[in-house]
């Protein structure tokens, strides 16, 4: 039986692109250092954090376990960061498997039932529970319990099997894929945002001190600025920028050193891949800058429609160079100019 705690997240993605949000190899294993424990190290996201701290804070007391809480977001934005916490927090541990690793209902049966009382279940990439293994999770989040069906046909009967009382956190990169009857089941539900770059620049700060690497507040600004609003992408150019650094500036990072390095990664200045200008580029020459519809869209940049609605769609959105209307999507007076394209009379947006 394949073990469902050995699991690869890379997986979800077959993704080394330099701007992606998800993660790459040599990530998964340096992750762990630069990933903040407590609640107080966690920069930003600071309405989730307030309603989290009040609720383990209230569970704590109360001696009970807390809330199901069902993260979604973009990758890279500090879910997982965020389940470690909470186990942190609430002083126990945390058990960790993932939506494509639970096969079978037994898979599922088989950590449930080997939870001790208090811990935290994480479940990355919730929204690819199979239907079989979701029906198992629905009565052990509810009630705490295991329905069992032993037996097939007429002499099949049903076990209840008491559960610990745990808590189940589910994080997605998908939301719009998640059931409705899942949803349901989790008192906490918290959309990660993007981050600032002020933000950025105080997380940049920490992981340099963190790795040993001299970063002026000049050189973090320039990182944070290009990094597509993404705790992983920030510290993922960090990272490549410090080899340059080295060679080139006796090992400090100000901004003209952040600036040539990043000119070198042919990081763009908004932090943009080759997908994000297919898709403004896509939309601004064949379809005259929009409206067009999703579907159209995606087929036309090679994506499926929903990683284009969850993963790219809304950094560009965020930013100014895409909006969402009810005819479909059309790309900003910002997008044409990023993009040295003339702009066309009536594009909506400012001039920036
Ligand atoms: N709020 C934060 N403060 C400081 N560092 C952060 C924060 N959020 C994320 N990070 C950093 O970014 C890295 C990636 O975060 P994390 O693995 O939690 O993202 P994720 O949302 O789980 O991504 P995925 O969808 O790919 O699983 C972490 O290792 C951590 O170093
Ligand atoms: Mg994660």
């Amino acid at each position: 039986m394949p073990d469902p705690f050995d699991y690869d997240p890379r997986d979800a993605y077959d993704d080394d692109r330099l701007l992606s949000g998800a993660a790459q190899d040599d990530e998964l294993r340096l992750e762990p250092s630069l990933r903040p424990t407590k609640l107080e190290e966690y920069v930003g996201q600071e309405r989730i954090i307030q309603n989290l701290r009040v609720g383990i804070q209230a569970a704590l007391e109360r001696g009970e376990s807390l809330d199901h809480v069902l993260l979604f977001g973009p990758p890279g934005l500090g879910k997982t960061t965020l389940a470690y916490i909470i186990a942190h927090e609430m002083g126990t541990s945390l058990r960790t498997t993932s939506g494509p690793a639970l096969e079978k209902a037994g898979d599922l049966a088989a950590i449930l039932t080997n939870l001790e009382a208090g811990e935290v279940l994480f479940i990355d990439e919730i929204h690819r529970l199979g239907p079989t293994v979701e029906e198992i999770l629905y009565p052990a989040v509810e009630d705490y319990r295991l329905d069992l069906v032993i037996g097939t046909g007429p002499a099949a009967r049903t076990m209840e099997i008491p559960l610990p009382r745990f808590t189940l956190v589910g994080a997605t990169t998908r939301a719009g894929l998640i059931t409705k009857p899942l949803h349901a089941r989790f008192g906490i539900v918290h959309r990660l945002d993007f981050y600032s770059p002020a933000e950025l620049s105080t997380i940049l700060r920490r992981s340099a001190g963190l790795l040993g690497m001299a970063i002026d507040p000049g050189g973090a600004k320039e990182l944070a600025r290009r990094s597509r609003g993404t705790p992983r992408l920030a510290n993922r150019l960090l990272r490549r920028v410090r080899d340059f650094a080295q060679v080139e500036a006796e090992g400090r990072i100000d901004e003209d050193t952040a600036r040539r390095a990043l000119a070198m990664l042919e990081v763009d200045e908004y932090g943009f891949d080759e997908v994000d200008r297919k898709i403004l580029g896509t939309l601004i020459e064949h379809y005259s800058g929009g409206p067009a519809g999703i579907q159209a869209l995606a087929a036309a940049v090679g994506e499926d429609r929903g990683t284009l609605e969850d993963l790219y769609e809304p950094f560009l959105i965020q930013e100014g160079f895409l909006q969402r209307t009810p005819r479909g999507r059309v790309a900003t007076r910002r997008a044409y100019e990023h993009l040295g394209f003339p702009v066309r009379p009536g594009t909506p947006g400012q001039l920036f």
